[in-house]
């Protein structure tokens, strides 16, 4: 075979391109992200090569990796650190430090196919299971067994195993082909694998992976709350489920080499999901994208592979972890506030929110102190200033306002209320600032600000604890990255909504508390382990389901309104478009039973990928995917005609074809009449309408014809959707039209 040899170009593309990933949770104090690279010549390659015989040995894979670096490396100890992990199941590769005229060298040798710098990336309950219709001992709670026999693994940075999230009682045994190992403070049956790639052993000293894992699938814990605040019985969306950590990040980088050597041994281990709450600024081509090429090969050998979308919203075209062939997951409110309200002197009220709330239940009443000065909480050292008084100023994401809004405190102001930025609109992402803090909207601090203009202001607050039923809920939050993909536009992504707005987990701790100890943080690192415990649910009552059946039946049995039938709404309280909900939010029980599935095999995928790229890229990509693929081999499908469970397509006036095939997973017997809902400015042509089904497990295909009417071209994207509905199920599939997609890939 002709590999892709000229692997100049790529590099530097890659070079200019790489952009930061990192675990996706909003974490105002962490620190800036250092490169990849070091200060010595020599940089961490990712480099697939040919892969050795099928029924080689791992040793045998390592000694052909090592068969490609320098030979003046051979033999000499540095070759042992040069090398640093050696893949097999992700792809056929390894990585090693190398110079660049040393890659040069690599590049030579018969075998190699293309090289990838490393790049460093970012790591991105007690009430989220209700919220979702999760109840004890009913639903699908109880006929999924919560989730018993799934593995679920976890690309994250370790986990805190004392924490009782993590205990196993009625947790059974792992299942037989399990094969990972665990190096953990406390194994079990519900911690079943625990591995360090990043040095030191698998512990959490950032606690985002115990937090995810917890969300995922922790078991009940009762009397869990976090400093008095939101108190009940915390549980995973998974609670029976298995973890497996794969600790792949510190506090202060995740690089894509190791990540891949976590994907790699989880692999290996055979977990059924992986959870991936990782990203970075922006999305690049999946051929030059080694992690999306690793989820592939996790995907073909059916691990359904769940990522956050990311929280560089909420811009159009941010959506990272965008790959069709992954769950990507946004972030939504939950129907739960920290409520402190705030009270003024003229009789109204604005309902803040305070993560740490008083000991004692009101404030007291006191001046409200505006000025331009410390318009963004400066101190300015004039403590007799705020002395006394209630100090309004707007939130900034500076390090330095934290310790500011503490020097004003201990200067004697009676409290601090917080204003969040103009573009963040009604989320509040709450912090742990101190209990006289008390954060508001950007709109209501205007309204704090011109009250404190006139004359004898006066205000009070009253902390109210938890309140549950919060209206409206869910609204997208500001952060979730939105769509379209900029690498595949004709794809509909994010997929799914789901919890990701001040959420409760496991934390670790120092100190031994019977309920363990509890954080509340946000981001899309805190929405995807949702779905990836409902993941578990629906695998474990159908074990045979590939991952796109999974997604599809996630997908299709989401809700596109909240529980009174209202829209759901974006962070500006406007009609929250596909773009940031996906398919609308994720709904566990109806996922358990959808009806149809829209089915999508590993060559389709990779017809996909083959239409996608070039053909020198396709080549490249093939071999390391998996060499019984080749693109000669396989039909091309477009990004349309992938057989996605939701439908994107160009907005235009003529009519614009898709078909769709779905899967009987139903009653045998069963008869859908298609449901068309759309704006007026877009007509939906379903044929046929009706699809009778006479066995289980029974395909047809129809097809789908859009267009659009009336609509200007600033109005980016028209929406609608398509329902099968039979007797005892609605599938639904938004149908969204796109200005200016549907052109053939771009030349490469
Ligand atoms: C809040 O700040 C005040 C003033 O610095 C301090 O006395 C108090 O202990 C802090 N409260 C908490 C919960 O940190
Ligand atoms: C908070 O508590 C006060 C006093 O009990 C009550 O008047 C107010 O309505 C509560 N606020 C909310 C948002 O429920
Ligand atoms: C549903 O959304 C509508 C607006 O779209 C809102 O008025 C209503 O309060 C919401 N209901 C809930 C339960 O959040
Ligand atoms: C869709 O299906 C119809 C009927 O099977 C077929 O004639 C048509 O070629 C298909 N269209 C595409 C774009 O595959």
């Amino acid at each position: 075979m002709a590999f892709f040899t000229n692997f100049l170009l790529p590099l530097l593309l890659l070079a200019t391109l790489s952009p930061t990933p990192a675990l996706s949770y909003l974490s105002p104090g962490a620190r800036k992200w250092r490169d990849a690279t070091d200060d010595s010549s020599h940089r961490t390659y990712i480099v697939l090569v040919e892969p050795p015989r099928s029924d080689a040995s791992e040793d045998m894979h390592r000694r052909w990796h090592e068969s490609f670096l320098p030979s003046s490396l051979t033999g000499d100890s540095s070759e042992e650190t040069r090398l640093l992990h050696s893949y097999t199941e992700v792809f056929s590769g390894f990585a090693a430090r190398l110079t660049e005229a040393e890659v040069g060298a690599v590049a030579k040798k018969p075998g190699f196919v293309r090289a990838f710098p490393d790049r460093t990336m970012q790591l991105a309950t007690t009430h989220t299971p209700e919220f979702l219709g999760l109840k004890n001992g009913a639903g699908i709670w109880s006929s999924a067994d919560y989730g018993k026999g799934v593995i679920i693994g976890l690309l994250d940075s370790g986990i805190y195993a004392a924490h009782p999230s993590f205990d196993d009682h009625g947790v059974p045994p792992p299942p037989a082909r399990w094969k990972g190992s665990c190096d953990a403070s406390r194994c079990n049956n519900k911690l079943i694998g625990a591995k360090s790639f990043v040095g030191g052993d698998s512990g959490d000293e950032v606690g985002h992976g115990t937090h995810t894992s917890s969300t995922a699938a922790g078991n009940f814990v009762a009397g869990a709350s976090y400093k008095g605040v939101s108190a009940g019985t915390a549980a995973g969306i998974a609670p029976a489920a298995h973890v497996a950590m794969y600790k792949v990040c510190t506090d202060e980088r995740c690089d894509t080499s190791t990540i891949l050597a976590g994907m790699d041994e989880a692999i290996k281990d055979g977990v059924d999901v992986l959870s991936m709450s990782i990203g970075s600024d922006s999305s690049i081509s999946f051929e030059l994208d080694p992690i999306a090429l690793a989820a592939f090969s996790a995907v073909s050998k059916g691990i359904t592979v769940v990522c956050s979308a990311g929280n560089n919203g909420p811009a159009r075209i941010t959506v990272t972890n965008d790959a069709p062939w992954l769950l990507t997951v946004a972030a939504g409110s939950v129907d739960r506030s920290f409520d402190a309200s705030v009270y003024l002197g003229d009789g109204r009220r604005v309902d803040g929110e305070a993560l740490a709330q008083a000991a004692k239940p009101s404030s007291g009443r006191h001046p409200l102190l505006y000025s331009e000065q410390r318009q963004f909480c400066e101190y300015g050292g004039d403590g007799s200033v705020v002395a006394g008084k209630i100090v309004v100023c707007g939130a900034t994401t500076s390090r330095t306002q934290v310790s500011d809004i503490h020097r004003m405190l201990d200067a004697g102001a009676a409290g601090v209320l917080l204003s969040s930025l103009q573009f963040s609109g009604y989320t509040t992402v709450l912090r742990d600032y101190n209990s006289s803090v008390v954060q508001v909207t950007a709109a209501d601090g205007k309204v704090l600000r011109d009250y404190a203009t006139s004359a004898n202001n006066v205000v009070s607050v009253t902390y109210n604890n938890t309140l549950l039923g919060v209206r409206p809920a869910p609204v997208v939050a500001w952060f979730s990255a939105r769509g379209p993909s900029r690498i595949a536009p004709g794809i509909l992504k994010p997929d799914i909504l789901a919890p990701g707005l001040n959420i409760l987990a496991a934390w670790p701790s120092k100190t031994k508390s019977a309920s363990g100890s509890l954080n509340v943080i946000s981001g899309t690192s805190m929405s995807a382990p949702h779905v990836s415990g409902v993941v578990a649910l629906v695998k474990s009552l159908h074990p045979d389901w590939s991952p796109a059946a999974i997604k599809s039946a996630i997908l299709t049995t989401a809700d596109a309104v909240n529980s009174t039938g209202g829209p759901i709404l974006d962070e500006q309280h406007r009609k929250a478009n596909a773009c940031a909900t996906g398919a609308g939010h994720v709904n566990p029980a109806r996922a358990a039973d959808p009806g149809l599935v829209y089915d999508i095999t590993a060559a389709e995928f990779g017809g996909y990928i083959c239409w996608l790229q070039s053909t020198d890229a396709a080549m490249a990509t093939g071999a390391a995917m998996d060499s019984s693929l080749p693109c000669g081999e396989l039909t091309k499908i477009t990004d349309a005609q992938l057989n996605y469970p939701t439908i994107t397509v160009p907005l235009r006036p003529t009519p614009f074809t898709v078909n769709r095939t779905v899967t009987n997973v139903g009653p045998a017997v069963s008869t859908y009449t298609v449901k068309v809902e759309a704006p007026t400015t877009l007509a939906v042509h379903v044929s046929p309408e009706t699809l009778s089904f006479t066995k289980a497990g029974e395909k047809k295909t129809f097809s789908v014809s859009v267009s659009g009417h009336g609509v200007t071209e600033q109005e980016l994207i028209a929406e609608g959707s398509l329902s099968w509905v039979s007797e005892k199920h609605v599938v639904r599939s938004p149908v969204v039209a796109v200005v200016g997609i549907g052109s053939p890939p771009p030349a490469p």
